[in-house]
């Protein structure tokens, strides 16, 4: 016989012998359901297994908050057979600020960590601080659409740019939108000047600036997150739908509000949009802005919609402000949203509008493209104001 014929004959006797095998084998299952129909069976050895500690720093203090919020475990000292391990007994409350110098100990190579990294561990714990700027009573008209972008403070101009264009707050398509910039503190440490007289100049001219006492880097924007959590449900719990996002791209906010519209009472109340990322996991190439070490992280991450912009109900924004105090604060912010997604049960859904990782350049100045688009990362403030202006010209006319 010639190659290809018999090659072809012996993938044919292997996928022929690979059914024989499952017809047998479910057979076999099947007869064994029939027989323990209605048998229960009880195991005769404990079926979960000793918690040893995790190698990984952040993966550790997961299992300690586990342990902290189990509500079987939750008044039942006894059960534990008294004292706790000493790996899951913490003496230091988990959100005191104070630098928590254990860590020098308990991560491995601590030493060796970039600069970020031990700054990060030290006060992973800290979640909150001194609000500076606050803008009380921003949401009393009960917006249906809250703008909540994260900002730094020498950033004033793309600021400007998003309220001349996607960004600006009153009604639009007849509902009330709301845009708060989400700041922390240009500190010396990163050899910023003193933006403060400017930053306070804008602020009274346009009562949008959140700030907090916090130096701004790419680590603390977790820290962004949470606080910015805890200060909607206080000072606006009642937004029906958040988009949060970067003062670097481009929203479509008359599309947002249509297809917010559009939505059924079900879906409006457990909705979260973005440009999921299924299946990913840490970076371990030192060179990459993400990259985390194993001695800090180990496992894939959730689904979690990348950080460039993503829109989600105040029902869903409430659950995370809910359960953030049970998962530690991770130094990648959008990948931190899908962990606490997942605690809360839900997963993120992948909207093929919103492109965090851009257009195709045929596209670029094409006003139809950005039509049928949420968003579009990145952008200047001069293409903000150009594309704004594209859109809200009603003689555009795309097919
Ligand atoms: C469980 O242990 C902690 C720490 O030792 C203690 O503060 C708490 O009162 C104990 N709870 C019960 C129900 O015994
Ligand atoms: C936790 O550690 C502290 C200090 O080492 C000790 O006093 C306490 O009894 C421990 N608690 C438990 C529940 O093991
Ligand atoms: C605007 O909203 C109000 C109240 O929700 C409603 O009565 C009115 O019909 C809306 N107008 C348009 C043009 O959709
Ligand atoms: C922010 O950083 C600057 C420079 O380091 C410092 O002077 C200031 O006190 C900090 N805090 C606030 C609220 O601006
Ligand atoms: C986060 O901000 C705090 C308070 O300013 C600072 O101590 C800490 O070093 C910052 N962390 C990072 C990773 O920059
Ligand atoms: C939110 O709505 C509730 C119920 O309508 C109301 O009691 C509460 O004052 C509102 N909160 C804010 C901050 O507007
Ligand atoms: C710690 O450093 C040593 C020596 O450089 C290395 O062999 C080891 O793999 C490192 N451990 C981790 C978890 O990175």
């Amino acid at each position: 016989m010639h190659g290809p014929r018999r090659r072809l004959k012996v993938v044919v006797m292997t996928i022929m012998t690979a059914f024989f095998f499952i017809i047998v084998e479910v057979s076999r299952i099947a007869s064994q359901d029939k027989r323990g129909w209605n048998k229960i069976r009880i195991p005769t050895k404990p079926f979960w297994g000793k918690l040893s500690p995790n190698k990984a720093y952040w993966n550790r203090h997961q299992q300690k908050l586990d342990h902290l919020y189990n509500p079987i475990l939750k008044g039942h000292n006894a059960s534990l057979g008294g004292l706790l391990p000493d790996w899951l007994n913490d003496t230091v409350a988990q959100d005191s600020c104070e630098p928590d110098y254990r860590v020098m100990s308990q991560v491995e190579n601590f030493s060796l960590l970039p600069d970020r990294f031990k700054d990060f561990l030290l006060y992973m714990r800290c979640r909150s601080y001194r609000m500076v700027v606050d803008q009380p009573q921003i949401c009393k008209n009960q917006p249906f659409l809250l703008l909540a972008i994260k900002s730094m403070a020498s950033h004033f101009d793309r600021r400007q740019a998003i309220r001349q264009s996607w960004g600006r707050a009153g009604v639009l398509a007849n509902k009330t939108v709301v845009t708060v910039f989400l700041l922390g503190n240009a500190t010396a440490v990163d050899n910023f000047p003193d933006l403060s007289p400017m930053l306070a100049y804008e602020s009274s001219m346009h009562g949008d600036i959140l700030q907090w006492d916090y130096r701004d880097s790419f680590f603390n924007l977790t820290a962004k997150e949470v606080l910015f959590l805890e200060w909607f449900n206080t000072r606006c719990p009642n937004a029906s739908f958040i988009f949060k996002g970067d003062d670097d791209v481009f929203v479509n906010t008359l599309l947002i509000i249509k297809f917010l519209k559009g939505l059924s009472p079900a879906k409006a109340q457990d909705l979260f949009v973005g440009d999921v990322i299924t299946n990913a996991g840490p970076h371990r190439d030192k060179k990459v802005k993400y990259y985390i070490p194993e001695s800090i992280y180990v496992g894939k991450y959730p689904p979690y919609a990348g950080g460039g912009g993503y829109l989600y109900s105040g029902t869903v924004a409430k659950g995370l402000h809910r359960i953030m105090n049970k998962v530690p604060l991770y130094p990648i912010d959008d990948v931190y949203t899908g962990m606490c997604l997942r605690k809360l049960g839900l997963a993120p859904q992948k909207h093929k509008g919103f492109r965090t990782f851009g257009i195709e350049e045929k596209y670029r100045n094409n006003p139809c493209a950005y039509k049928s688009l949420m968003l579009v990362h990145p952008r200047s403030p001069q293409d903000m104001i150009k594309i704004w202006a594209w859109l809200k010209n009603t003689a555009l006319n795309c097919q």
